[in-house]
C-alpha cells in the first residue's frame, strides 16, 4: 500500500507539476531550451501521477498497474516503430484516448453516484460536459488521425447543410446537458455521448488538406480541456491544472498557426465555417517543367553569392539533413552566405524542419522565419527547393479558390533561379498543381533529396 497524503500536501505537490508543466513549455519554446523544456514537464509528469497515486480514495493498484502494463506494450514499440514524419497521426491518436477517457470517466462517475443514489446537480453537469467534450475529441482525433494516415481521403466533407447540422447538434447538446442537469435520467447523458460522437467526425471532416496542422492543435486543445473536465468529475486539481496548461496552449498554438496559414480560427472550430469548399485540386494548365542535372546545380551554387535553402517533407523523409550541413559547411567556406528558410507548416508537424536542422547541428542564425527571409529571395542567386512543395507555390498568392489560397507562401520564384529536388512531377500534401515549376527560372533535380544532396556535395567539391 502506497503512503497516504493529505489535501494540503496533494494541493501543493499539484502546484508542484504545474510550475514544472509552465518551466516546461517556456523551453519547448526555442530548440537550444527544448531538451531541458522535456525533462522539466517528465518531472511534472512523475510528480503528478505519484500524487495521484497516493490519494485515499485510490485503491485498486493491481488494476493500475495491468492498465499501465497494458498501455506501455502498446505504447513503447508503436512510439519507437513511427517515423517522425508520422508523428501527428499518432499525436491525434493519443488525443483520441484522452476524450474517450475523459467520457468513460463521466459514464463510469454516473454509474457509480447512482448506485448510492447521491448524484447531483453539479456533479451532473461535469459529467456532461466531460463527456460531450470527451466524445467531440475522441472521434474528432479519430477521424484526423485517418485523414493524416491517407486511410480516409484528405478532402474536407463538402455537404451544403453541413453547418446547420453541427449548429443543431451543438444546440441539442446544451438541452440535453440542461435535461441531464435537471433529471438525472440516463437517456440524456446517453445521447450527450451519441451526439458528441457524430459531432466530432462531421467537424473534423470538413477541414482537409493544407488546413489539417491546424485541426491537429485544435483537438490537441480539446483533449487538454477534456482532461481538465475529467479533473474536476475526479476532484483531481493537477487534473484540472495540467488539462487547462495543454488546453489553452493547444488553443495558443492554434490561433498561431492560424494567422501562419491565413485561416480563421473560427472557421476551423465550426468545421470550416465561412471557408470555401475547395474545387478540384490539381488542375492548373499543363506547363513545361525543365529538368536539370546534380552538376549544373552545384556549379551555379558553387560560384553564387547568395544560397537559400527551402526544406520540405522530402527532406524528412530521406533523412538528408546531416548531408545538407555538408553542403552548408562546403558552401560557408567558399564565401557563399548560406540561409535557411523555414514555413511554419513545412514537413509534417509545428517545427518540424527546426528539430531537422538542431538535430544536424545547423548554426541557429542562419535559420529564418518566413517573415524575415521572404524579402531576400530577389536578391538570391540560388534557392535550393528540398523536398517541399506547398510552401513554395505562388498558386496561393494567384489562384483564389486553390485550396492553399491565402496561405503565406516562401516566394523562392524571386531568386534568380531556383532548383526544385524531388521524386516525381507529382503534387505535394495539398494535391494542387505548382506553377513554380513551369517557370522560366526553375528547374527539377528529380531524386531522392539525401542523394541528390550528396551528388551537390561531391560536385561543388570536385569544381
Ligand atoms: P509537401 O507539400 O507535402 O511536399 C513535399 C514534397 O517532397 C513532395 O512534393 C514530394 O514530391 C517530395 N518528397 C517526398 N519524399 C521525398 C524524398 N525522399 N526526396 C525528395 N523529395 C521528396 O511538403 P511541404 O512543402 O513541406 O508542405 C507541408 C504540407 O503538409 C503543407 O500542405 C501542410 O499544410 C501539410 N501539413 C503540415 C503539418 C505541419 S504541422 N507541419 C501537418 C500536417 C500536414 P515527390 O513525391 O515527387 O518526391
Amino acid at each position: 500500500m502506497l503512503m497516504m497524503i493529505n489535501d494540503d500536501v496533494m494541493v501543493l505537490l499539484g502546484l508542484a507539476a504545474a510550475v514544472l508543466f509552465v518551466l516546461g513549455l517556456k523551453g519547448l519554446a526555442h530548440p537550444k531550451t527544448a531538451r531541458r523544456g522535456n525533462q522539466m514537464a517528465m518531472a511534472g509528469m512523475v510528480i503528478a501521477v505519484a500524487t495521484a497515486l497516493m490519494v485515499p480514495d485510490v485503491r485498486a493498484y493491481g488494476w493500475i498497474v495491468a492498465g499501465l502494463g497494458i498501455g506501455a506494450a502498446i505504447g513503447i514499440p508503436l512510439a519507437r516503430r513511427t517515423p517522425l514524419t508520422a508523428l501527428p497521426q499518432l499525436v491525434a491518436g493519443f488525443h483520441s484516448f484522452i476524450g474517450l477517457a475523459a467520457a468513460l470517466v463521466a459514464v463510469g462517475m454516473y454509474v457509480r453516484h447512482m448506485t448510492f443514489n447521491m448524484l447531483v446537480e453539479r456533479e451532473a453537469l461535469e459529467m456532461g460536459i466531460g463527456a460531450a467534450i470527451g466524445m467531440i475529441t475522441f472521434t474528432g482525433s479519430i477521424v484526423a488521425a485517418l485523414k493524416l494516415q491517407g486511410i480516409v481521403g484528405g478532402k474536407p466533407w463538402a455537404h451544403p447543410l453541413r453547418h446547420w447540422m453541427n449548429l443543431a447538434m451543438a444546440l441539442a447538446l446544451v438541452v440535453c446537458t440542461a435535461w441531464f442537469v435537471m433529471g438525472l435520467g440516463p437517456l440524456p447523458l446517453l445521447l450527450i455521448v451519441v451526439i458528441s460522437a457524430i459531432l466530432g467526425v462531421t467537424l473534423v471532416a470538413a477541414v482537409g488538406g493544407a488546413d489539417m496542422p491546424v485541426i491537429v492543435s485544435m483537438l490537441n486543445s480539446y483533449s487538454g480541456w477534456a482532461a481538465a473536465a475529467t479533473g474536476f468529475m475526479l476532484e483531481q486539481p493537477v487534473l484540472i491544472m495540467t488539462g487547462a496548461l495543454v488546453g489553452a496552449s493547444g488553443a495558443i498554438l492554434s490561433y498561431i498557426m492560424c494567422k501562419a496559414m491565413n485561416r480563421s480560427i473560427v472557421s476551423v472550430i465550426f468545421g470550416g465555417f465561412g471557408s470555401e469548399v475547395a474545387g478540384p485540386a490539381a488542375t492548373g494548365p499543363a506547363m513545361t517543367v525543365r529538368e536539370a542535372g546534380v552538376d549544373d546545380a552545384a556549379y551555379m551554387m558553387g560560384n553564387a553569392q547568395r544560397v537559400i535553402i527551402v526544406p520540405g517533407y522530402g527532406m524528412a523523409v530521406a533523412q538528408a539533413q546531416h548531408a545538407v550541413k555538408e553542403l552548408f559547411n562546403l558552401l560557408g567556406e567558399r564565401g557563399i552566405e548560406v540561409a535557411f528558410a523555414i514555413h511554419p507548416v513545412a514537413g509534417r508537424m509545428p517545427g518540424h524542419m527546426n528539430v531537422l536542422l538542431a538535430e544536424a547541428d545547423i548554426p541557429y542564425d542562419a535559420v529564418h522565419e518566413l517573415e524575415d527571409i521572404n524579402p531576400r529571395f530577389k536578391e538570391t542567386d540560388v534557392v535550393l527547393v528540398l523536398g517541399a512543395n506547398d510552401v513554395v507555390n505562388p498558386a496561393a498568392q494567384t489562384t483564389p479558390g486553390s485550396p492553399i489560397y491565402g496561405m503565406p507562401v516562401l516566394e523562392a520564384w524571386k531568386a534568380n533561379l531556383v532548383y526544385v529536388v524531388k521524386r516525381s512531377h507529382r503534387p505535394g500534401y495539398a494535391g494542387v498543381d505548382n506553377p513554380l515549376f513551369g517557370m522560366e527560372n526553375c528547374s527539377l533535380i528529380l531524386g531522392d533529396a539525401k542523394a541528390i544532396v550528396e551528388g551537390l556535395v561531391t560536385s561543388v567539391k570536385a569544381g
